[in-house]
């Protein structure tokens, strides 16, 4: 049994296949076509912090695979009354076949995991976002390669990260450090990346700036997230001081290659981390970006039940 609960979770090899495996199942749903592979499986989907988009990805996901999901929040379930995660996990993973969950520690996600009978997906935790990588990356290989050989674009390319060293910087740094590209990070002094949360194999992956131009220089893709992430709401006011100099606007784009492509996993805030000419701008690829989260979740789904197809 395999979960995802890191990036890292996943081999070379397996995360090739779930490329390309979504590109399939894109052209299907896009074409109409039935995809019912996961007929009478049935995904518990776990959330203590707030979703738009990884919810509905998930359960419009499963149902188009001809299976069901159960929604279970921290308010309306025993999670918010203190019943322990291991037995929430024993219980809940004896009743469904798999389960997504967006919470707070990865301690919390890797207890649950430990006492599931069914895999567990990441679903976002403080530290990372696998699902969202997985998203962004099988876009930058629909803009910019091959989804028949979706690794080779990837090769030798510059991603700047502008913004705070959050669960999606983490990830970035594990996708990096996988797959042969290198993370230019330029974060405010005091939200620094601590590259020993991503567990790194080698420190050749990525590159820190203090000025978020410089992180910006030749850039394949440029990409930023909010200021505060959830979890971090009473820091929120400091951070609009602290994080003032790391809007991606069009000077900063300007130093990207020509044909850079922009990038943010939503939701965004117009004029603090991003300008409004940027995000709604031709570089912008924010709306594949999102809609990609289904495709891939659904590759990623059928990959952890039911192997290479
Ligand atoms: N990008 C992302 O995970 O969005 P939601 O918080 O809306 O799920
Ligand atoms: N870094 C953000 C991502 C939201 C999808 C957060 O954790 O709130």
């Amino acid at each position: 049994m395999k979960h995802f609960l890191q990036f890292t979770d996943l081999t070379v090899d397996e995360l090739a296949y779930v490329f390309t495996r979504a590109s399939v199942i894109k052209r299907k749903f896009k074409a109409y076509e039935k995809h019912h592979t996961l007929a009478d499986r049935t995904l518990a989907m776990i959330f203590e912090k707030a979703s738009t988009r990884t919810r509905v990805s998930f359960e419009a996901g499963m149902y188009q695979m001809g299976g069901a999901v159960v929604h279970l929040t921290t308010g309306d379930s025993q999670l918010g009354r203190a019943e322990p995660i291991e037995d929430s996990a024993k219980v809940i993973s004896r009743m469904v076949d798999l389960v997504m969950i967006r919470t707070f520690g990865q301690d919390k996600i890797n207890s649950f995991a430990a006492n599931s009978r069914v895999p567990v997906i990441n679903g976002l935790t403080n530290e990372f976002h696998p699902c969202q990588i997985l998203a962004d990356l099988f876009t930058f290989i629909e803009h910019r390669g091959d989804t028949q050989h979706p690794l080779q674009c990837l090769h030798g390319k510059v991603v700047a990260w502008v913004g705070d060293g959050n669960n999606m910087a983490n990830t970035w740094l594990q996708a990096a450090d996988m797959l042969g590209f290198t993370v230019h990070l330029s974060t405010p002094s005091g939200y620094e990346v601590d590259p020993t949360i991503a567990g790194l194999r080698s420190p050749d992956s990525y590159k820190v700036f203090k000025d978020p131009m410089q992180a910006c220089a030749g850039a394949d893709l440029v990409t930023t997230d909010v200021w505060t992430s959830m979890g971090y709401e009473s820091e929120n006011a400091v951070r609009q001081e602290a994080f003032a100099d790391w809007c991606v606007d069009s000077d900063m784009m300007a130093q990207a290659k020509s044909n850079a492509l922009f990038m943010h996993c939503l939701p965004a805030h117009r004029g603090e981390e991003v300008a409004a000419d940027v995000i709604d701008g031709p570089q912008s690829v924010v709306w594949d970006e999102a809609e990609n989260r289904m495709h891939v979740q659904k590759a990623l789904m059928e990959y952890l039940l039911l192997g290479k197809q």
